[in-house]
């Protein structure tokens, strides 16, 4: 008796096309050539197999990695992860990376003239709880020029990535800021055509999140939005 598996479609008409050309890297990176789909195996509809203790409790808590405290405004960014049908993803890894407080990511291809914090390196990952609610802790980045245009800074964001149940369900993809004055000259931004999914990329601040005198906080829901179908 074979082995059924599902397989996973990939969510049509909200990503942003490969070549987006305002984003001027993609013109180079995008396939020029029709993709090659490949089949999927047991491999591509599981998950990553973390082991037990191989992510910490202090690998949420981004401003506690070094010797002191980084600077800049501590914020808690929380939310839950579920799938296309609306139900919780539990115990799936998120990772998170971004910029320091003064826009500058701890990475040595980043060099432009803005300072590093010692106790800051933007890195930092969770697993989801049985509920598929995560939780991070961290500083709000700042804004950086990134030289794919004249004036060119992007938004303030936090780089995610979300595995979900299976490795044919990962996203990776940016959380933003609300208000941001920026996303109007944002091709990265701008490069998700569709505006509701535009929309859901920003966070909403969250005031019963926020612990009095300590940081502000804000809520970012995520939908895989791959669905499992069955296995042709
Ligand atoms: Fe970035």
């Amino acid at each position: 008796m074979s082995l059924i598996l599902p397989g996973y479609e990939r969510p049509r008409g909200l990503h942003p096309p490969l070549a987006s050309p305002a984003y001027k890297s993609t013109v180079l990176r995008a396939p020029s050539q029709p993709l090659v789909v490949l089949p999927q195996h047991l491999t591509e509809v599981t998950g990553p197999l973390l082991g037990e203790g191989r992510v910490k409790d202090s690998d949420a808590d981004l401003t506690a990695q070094g010797a002191g405290e980084p600077l800049g405004q501590r914020i808690i960014v929380h939310g839950r992860v579920l799938d296309g049908d609306g139900r919780p993803v539990p115990d799936t890894l998120v990772e998170v990376w971004q910029a320091n407080a003064a826009g500058r990511y701890h990475h040595s291809r980043d060099t432009w003239p803005a300072p590093l914090d010692p106790n800051f390196t933007g890195a930092g990952r969770v697993l989801t709880d049985s509920s598929g609610y995560y939780r991070f802790t961290t500083i709000r980045p700042g804004i950086y020029p990134w030289g794919n245009h004249h004036n060119a800074w992007r938004p303030a964001h936090i780089h995610f990535s979300l595995f979900g149940t299976a490795f044919t369900e990962r996203l990776v993809t940016q959380m933003y800021f609300p208000g941001d004055p920026l996303f109007p000259y944002d091709p990265i931004f701008n490069s998700v055509l569709d505006p509701d999914a535009r929309a859901r990329m920003i966070a909403t601040y969250d005031h019963d999140l926020t612990a009095p005198e300590i940081s502000t906080g804000y809520r970012w829901d995520v939908v895989l939005g791959s669905t499992p179908v069955e296995a042709a």
